[in-house]
């Protein structure tokens, strides 16, 4: 690995128009005593964040985009780790890590920031798969140990709802999988077909075909059933597009369920008050009632008891996924293989801090045989390393939001390039994950 010759932070702006940070580091180019290769990263943001999560360093200035600017963190890239980091050769990601991590100090990256040091790693990434001379995903997968030639099945976000819209549906994602086909594109192009027949549909119904945060509409469903509605307004969809649901296409929910818990053991949701038990009850009947092959956040992080039930309840019929849950944290992670709770973990970069505790969580998740899904925040950038990451680890599934919005559609334009860069040796994880839940 190549010597660090510069690090350069800055402030620039997310999706949703708030601050965050880019970093920019340069290594020495082996090839080339006076040139350098620079790698470029910008950090993504959560608005239902999980209370595990790494520190995200807001200066709370009023005066500075409503509290939210990065200024401090990006002085803490620029200030405090470029100039005890320029001049030092990392033979791997991991020694960069740690000593970001030793120069922190802190379990939760609080004094310089996890935006600040994850805006570090994943630079110094790129820029040394750049001097390497191979793409970013190649680097990953040589790293990792992994053959780096599988496409994600993705999961669309097509309905917003919970903190990613303001239309009263208490579940923050409703999402398509179309995983039984044989190439990442042509999975793609259906869910981008099922997004517009959607798009009609909603229209029809006198409904808005605005979208929320991750590019998904975000209708106001009336009636006490909204949910319900939701998921009958995806099937018609997929139907009207001509997919197969149950056998191209399957559904996928995020609850986001810490967001609508009232803090003590119940759920507020569809104008009720109701128990771990009932909010199970309710997730079965619509496992009975849809091809719903995967659950996020069904039940708040603080609801262990309840995730035993559900785990125990519908485990063998969905992917049940730990989010806030676990934080991307491997002690998290841990906790739950320990109390067999769950079946799957999400992974973002940004609740732990470091490309290489990333990439040790996920090692976690696939030595207990839980599945990983690489996934993006709800404020997204231009930045496509998930993309990278995901193909580079083999994890076979992506959670990058809907089809439109830029920054959504960046991370599935990636993931093209790469399908035809990788030709014949691309795999497509299809339904190979799946089958194990199929009814
Ligand atoms: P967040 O939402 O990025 O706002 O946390 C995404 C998710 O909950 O999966
Ligand atoms: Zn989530």
């Amino acid at each position: 690995m190549s010597k660090i010759k510069a690090i350069h932070g800055r402030e620039v702006l997310d999706s949703r128009g708030f601050p965050t940070v880019e970093v920019e580091v340069s290594v020495a180019d082996p090839r080339s005593s006076s040139e350098v290769c620079t790698g470029r990263a910008i950090v993504p943001s959560g608005a239902s964040t999980g209370e595990g999560e790494a520190l995200e360093l807001r200066d709370g200035d009023p005066k500075r985009y409503l509290g939210k600017g990065v200024l401090t963190a990006v002085q803490n890239v620029n200030e405090r780790i470029a100039p005890s980091m320029i001049g030092r050769e990392f033979q791997l990601q991991s020694l960069l890590d740690d000593a970001l991590r030793d120069l922190d100090g802190t379990p939760n990256k609080s004094t310089l920031g996890a935006n600040a040091i994850l805006g570090v790693s994943m630079a110094f990434l790129r820029a040394q798969a750049l001097a390497q001379r191979t793409p970013s995903d190649q680097f990953i997968a040589q790293h990792y140990g992994s053959p780096g030639v599988t496409l994600p099945v993705p999961l669309m976000n097509i309905i917003n709802g919970g903190k990613h819209a303001d239309n009263g549906l208490a579940v923050q994602e409703f999402m398509i999988v179309p995983a039984g086909f044989d190439r990442f594109s042509e999975a793609l192009r259906a869910g981008a077909e099922i997004f517009h027949r959607l798009k009609k549909i909603l229209h029809k119904q006198g409904l808005s075909t605005g979208v929320g945060d991750e590019g998904g509409f975000a209708p106001q469903f009336s009636g006490a059933k909204s949910h319900e509605q939701a998921l009958v307004a995806i099937t018609q969809a997929v139907s009207d597009a001509g997919y197969k649901l149950g056998e191209q296409i399957f559904l996928a929910l995020d609850s986001a369920a810490s967001e609508f818990s009232d803090g003590k053991s119940g759920y507020l949701f569809e104008g009720q008050t109701l128990t771990s038990e009932e909010m199970i009850g309710v997730y079965s009947q619509w496992a009975k009632d849809f091809p719903i092959i995967s659950i996020e956040d069904g039940l708040s992080e603080h609801d262990w008891k309840g995730w035993d039930l559900l785990t125990r309840t519908l485990g063998d019929k969905c992917q049940l996924v730990g989010d806030d849950l676990f934080c991307t944290n491997p002690i998290q992670l841990k906790r739950g293989i320990d109390s067999k709770i769950a079946n799957a973990i999400l992974i973002k970069l940004n609740q732990i801090g470091t490309v290489t505790e990333t990439l040790e969580t996920m090692k976690l998740a696939a030595s207990a045989g839980y599945h990983a899904i690489m996934s993006h925040r709800s404020g997204e950038t231009e930045d496509t390393f998930i993309a990278d990451l995901a193909v580079g680890t083999d994890c076979g599934q992506i959670k990058t939001g809907s089809a439109s919005r830029t920054d959504r559609i960046a991370k599935y334009n990636q993931l093209l390039r790469l399908e035809e860069r990788l030709g014949d040796r691309a795999r497509f994880a299809g339904l190979k994950f799946y089958e194990k839940f199929k009814k």
